[in-house]
């Protein structure tokens, strides 16, 4: 039977992402704050009132919790998810869900191991758009998928890289950002077999790269295109068209992917979908009718689903295998980009 005491959830990892999941387990009934973890900052624990350890693993001993969420950096994803998963408390791990498909592949073998849920922070999937467009894609709406394009484009601050772990390898803006793309592009258009990329740093000069630019195709045979970048000032990706979080300026006139099928093409986020009334021909004009989605926004929806993965009400949406598989498409992207080639990501999947 559900409890109706509220949830007390654990943050590790008390940054930027952290202090946003402190935010959003404060606005819902079935979630409460019940302590932090982070060796180099108390200010979350402080200013929310709960106690604070230094090592997680302290947290995890001294406190009885329903779950945590992980938003610690990258490279200690996994070793912290299979902290907690050994302990048999929940978790909600924040993308990517490793520093590599190698490290994923262990967090994999981990859950796979556990009967404790963990559930992968890839939060635009649980977007209302993202549902209605998936729906839409399920049930035939666009025909056959023919082609996908996709935009992530903006100016992050310098201060941004002032932390050392986003200027190096295992951060980047394809780890970091195109990572949530690919995912949607697998969750909308199917898996991606095999890819192309070329990547820069030359503006911001650092290790990781700034911008990267990707190529695909489909396990159905359709071809994509994907450019991304954190060093240009522009209007064109989720964060600036979908209102999902108010951090990033909300453009009404943006957009983050296009989506070609045999039968009708849907723009994202707007839902807009344009079609031929009768046969499809490009002599003819083509009619928008704009798809219907729920109200809401991802982070909540992501949260009121983990909250039913604590309490065994629903197996999580996002998987540590699933979401291994989105970083499997990242590595061949890195892997193409290196080499100049294009990459399968079964050879990435096959080691
Ligand atoms: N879902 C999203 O859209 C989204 C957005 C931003 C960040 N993220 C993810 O959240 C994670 C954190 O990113 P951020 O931007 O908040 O970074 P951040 O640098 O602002 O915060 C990371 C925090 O982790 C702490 N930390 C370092 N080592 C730790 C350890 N071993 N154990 C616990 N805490 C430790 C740091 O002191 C810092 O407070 C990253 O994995 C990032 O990819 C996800």
């Amino acid at each position: 039977m559900a409890s109706t005491q509220p949830l007390k959830i654990g943050i590790i990892g008390a940054g930027i992402m952290g202090r946003a999941h402190a935010g959003f387990l404060a606005r819902e009934e079935q979630t409460e704050l019940a302590a932090v973890a982070d060796p180099y900052t108390t200010a979350l624990a402080e200013d929310a009132g709960v106690p604070h350890f230094t090592d997680h693993r302290q947290l995890l001993r001294m406190e009885k919790l329903d779950a945590v969420i992980v938003a610690n950096p990258n490279a200690f994803h996994v070793s912290t998810a299979v902290d907690c998963l050994d302990a048999g408390v929940p978790v909600l791990l924040e993308k990517p869900a490793a520093a590599s498909y190698a490290e994923a592949a262990d967090l994999v073998a981990a859950a796979g191991r556990s009967s404790t849920p963990l559930l992968v922070g890839h939060h635009r999937r649980h977007h209302p758009a993202v549902r209605a467009a998936r729906r839409l894609i399920g049930d035939g709406g666009l025909g056959r998928i023919v082609a996908v394009n996709g935009m992530w484009l903006t100016k992050k601050a310098d201060s941004y890289f002032d932390q050392v772990w986003r200027r190096e390898p295992g951060a980047g803006v394809m780890l970091i950002n195109l990572v949530h793309d690919l995912d949607l592009i697998r969750h909308l258009c199917g898996e991606i077999v095999s890819i192309q990329a070329r990547t820069s740093n030359s503006v911001r000069g650092f290790d990781v790269e700034d911008t990267a630019g990707v190529v695909f195709e489909t396990e159905s045979g359709a071809l994509g295109s994907f450019i991304a970048s954190d060093a240009a000032t522009a209007p064109w990706g989720w964060d600036q068209a979908t209102e999902d979080d108010p951090t990033y300026p909300y453009n009404p006139t943006s957009f983050c992917y296009s989506i070609a099928g045999t039968e009708a093409s849907l723009s994202f986020p707007q839902l807009g979908r344009y079609y031929h009334e009768g046969p499809s021909d490009w002599t003819r004009p083509l009619s928008l009718r704009f798809e219907a989605k729920e109200a809401g926004d991802s982070y909540t929806n992501q949260l009121r689903h983990f909250a039913a993965v604590i309490r065994r009400e629903a197996a999580p949406a996002v998987t540590a295998a699933d979401a291994a598989r989105t970083l499997a498409v990242v590595e061949a992207a890195a892997r193409a980009a290196a080499e100049g080639c294009t990459v399968r990501v079964a050879d990435v999947l096959g080691g």
